[in-house]
């Protein structure tokens, strides 16, 4: 039985949501964006309920704000003071995900980035990261902006095509673990990605 991560990324649109989908369908965990910043289109949470074939158990976020930019300056547009007070873990038992907005070094508040959040909340992290070119330098910065304060990495979900010597660079120079790697799913449904979870996921390492 899985326990609970912190899905992040190398940046945003690398796949966290779809990753997180996955991950939370195929365990029936929980699932919760605390601060959900951009809402024309949909939010994540709606699209873990759908991805997730409705399996994931999707909590309120802290916060939904209407601009698609980090959280500190969508909650400024919006006249909204982000309190972490009201970023603190959902309590209860049993699986749970965590998707975090964009990548490690984001502006949650003013003076708060994601990985300082990600320390208080001392949960493992997971991160998904590109296969396309650039993603060995991305990947390794976020690792080391983790390692710095001391938070555990429990390894990398790669998106997209095979890449076997970026994938192989990144898991060496990172010292870390391959989770697996989802290909570009179309269509890309609650059922290809259930399908895809169970061939490409190291489901015995979650
Ligand atoms: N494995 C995949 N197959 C097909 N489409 C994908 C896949 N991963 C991500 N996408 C698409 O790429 C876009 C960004 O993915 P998303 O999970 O929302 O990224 P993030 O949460 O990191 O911002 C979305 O439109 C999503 O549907
Ligand atoms: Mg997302």
């Amino acid at each position: 039985m899985m326990q609970r991560y912190i899905v992040t990324g190398t940046d945003t649109d690398v796949g966290k949501t779809v990753f997180a989908a996955g991950l939370a369908g195929h365990f029936g965990a929980r699932y919760w964006k605390p601060v959900q910043a951009g809402t024309e289109g949909g939010t994540d949470s709606e699209r873990v309920q759908l991805l997730s074939g409705r399996r994931a158990a999707v909590l309120p976020e802290a916060y939904t704000l209407q601009t698609p930019c980090s959280p500190h300056e969508a909650a400024r547009i919006d006249g909204v003071a982000i309190d972490p007070e009201q970023l603190k873990l959902p309590t209860g038992d049993g699986p749970l995900v965590i998707e975090g907005a964009g990548g490690v070094l984001v502006p949650f508040a003013k003076d708060l980035l994601a990985a300082d959040l990600f320390a208080t909340w001392g949960l493992p992290i997971i991160l998904v990261c590109r296969t396309s070119l650039g993603t060995i330098n991305h990947s390794l910065l976020s690792i080391e902006a983790l390692r710095t304060r001391s938070i555990v990495l429990h390894g990398i979900v790669f998106m997209g095509e095979e890449n076997h010597a970026s994938e192989t660079a990144i898991i060496r120079l990172g010292d870390t673990r391959h989770l697996g790697r989802l290909p570009h799913l179309d269509p890309l449904t609650a059922t290809t990605l259930a399908e895809a979870f169970v061939t490409c996921i190291r489901t015995d390492l979650l």
